[in-house]
């Protein structure tokens, strides 16, 4: 495997706050011991059925026919197994895999000298797709169809363009925002796959999995209670379950039951359906402060002492997703479902008894 050491590590992307338990963005921590725990082919790899199905077909069609894969895309929020699915894609197609990033790639230049250097039927793997500069977004059209680039030499008047064969080869981009690429990049790619967030049964066998690489003793109760905590996503699952694991050891006997798993992620203040600190601040604010709203996004951010982005950025998208919060064009608005999730009754409620059903519904 060729590490390209331009690749900067982290995005610019939301204020995540310092090693957030239950941020989707890998820390330095993820980072070493995920390519321990990640799947090496397609067999291994949980969930995503639609996905590996149709992935497996490209895969094995390409490999019957002698041809190096169709480019792929893998769109998705962070955290679902996009770097993962792109080794994966490399070891099914026995092909080495180069991998590098959009940021990474800031003149056609840097990417031309990527393209010039690959090996037939090398993978190479682009990351945050949707990050790279224009010129070399044009030059990868170029290279992704006719596996060809135009490299200039000099500038000005005397530059002249010297036209550059390529070895086929598979692309595989990645992007978190599959919405910012442009049509004509989108439409270059064979086979496109939209990663879903994972049902809890299936984060409960990549907890299981994990377990068994790290050596660690686990219920299938425990698995499950860090399963519902993990917000659909493998990454922050075997972060959970590292720090089940640490308390495990430290407070009882290493292996992780329900009950264990349940203290420990009460210590890191994760809460039975995923929320942290922060995310719990900001739905009692909107209850408890504001009756469940409408109201608006600087008064609330003010109310729980955060900047708007973060309210904004890192606590919503969950909360949202959840079904627990809602942006309306008058503000923020808490659902029924955010009442019953913070053990508390709505105003109205209170006030009417009797069978009432008022704003909220029963
Ligand atoms: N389907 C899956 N089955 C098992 N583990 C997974 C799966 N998807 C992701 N993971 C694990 O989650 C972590 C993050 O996956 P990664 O591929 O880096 O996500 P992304 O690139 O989409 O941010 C890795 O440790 C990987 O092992
Ligand atoms: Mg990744």
């Amino acid at each position: 495997m060729n590490w390209d050491d331009t690749a900067p590590s982290t995005d610019d992307a939301a204020p995540a706050g310092p090693d957030r338990l239950v941020g989707a963005d890998a820390d330095g921590e993820d980072t070493a011991v995920e390519a321990a725990l990640r799947p090496k082919d397609l067999q291994e790899f949980v969930g995503q059925e639609r996905v590996r199905e149709q992935l497996d077909l490209v895969l094995r069609a390409a490999r019957a026919r002698g041809a190096t894969a169709d480019h792929v895309l893998l769109s998705g929020a962070p955290g679902l197994g996009k770097t993962t699915l792109s080794m994966i894609i490399a070891a099914e197609m026995g092909a080495p895999i180069r991998i590098t990033s959009g940021p990474a790639i800031q003149h056609a230049g840097d990417l031309a000298a990527i393209l010039s250097s690959l090996q037939e039927g090398e993978v190479l793997f682009l990351d945050e797709i949707h990050r790279m500069s224009r010129p070399a977004e044009e030059m990868l059209y170029m290279a992704m169809e006719d596996f060809r680039v135009d490299v200039i030499v000099g500038k000005g008047p005397g530059a002249t363009a010297i036209p550059l064969e390529l070895p086929p080869f598979t692309l595989v981009g990645a992007t978190t925002r599959a919405g910012l690429l442009p049509p004509p990049l989108r439409d270059r790619f064979g086979f496109t796959a939209h990663m879903e967030f994972y049902a809890p049964e299936e984060l409960q066998r990549v907890i299981h999995r994990s377990a068994g690489l790290l050596d660690v003793e686990i219920e299938p109760d425990g698995a499950a209670e860090i399963a519902g905590r993990s917000r659909g996503t493998p990454r922050i699952a075997n972060r959970l379950l590292r720090r089940v694991r640490d308390y495990a050891q430290v407070k009882a006997d290493g292996v992780i039951t329900r009950e264990i798993a349940s203290q420990a992620l009460g210590v890191y203040e994760v809460d039975a359906r995923g929320l942290d600190r922060l995310d719990r601040a900001v739905l009692t604010a909107l209850l408890k402060l504001f009756a469940g709203g409408p109201v608006g996004l600087s008064t609330l951010a003010v109310a729980v002492g955060e900047e708007r982005e973060t309210v904004e950025e890192v606590a919503e998208p969950f909360l949202v997703r959840e079904g627990l919060l809602a942006r309306t064009p008058r503000g923020r608005i808490a659902t029924p479902a955010a009442w019953a999730h913070l053990d508390m009754v709505p105003p109205q409620h209170q006030a009417g008894g009797n069978g009432q059903q008022g704003l909220f519904g029963a």
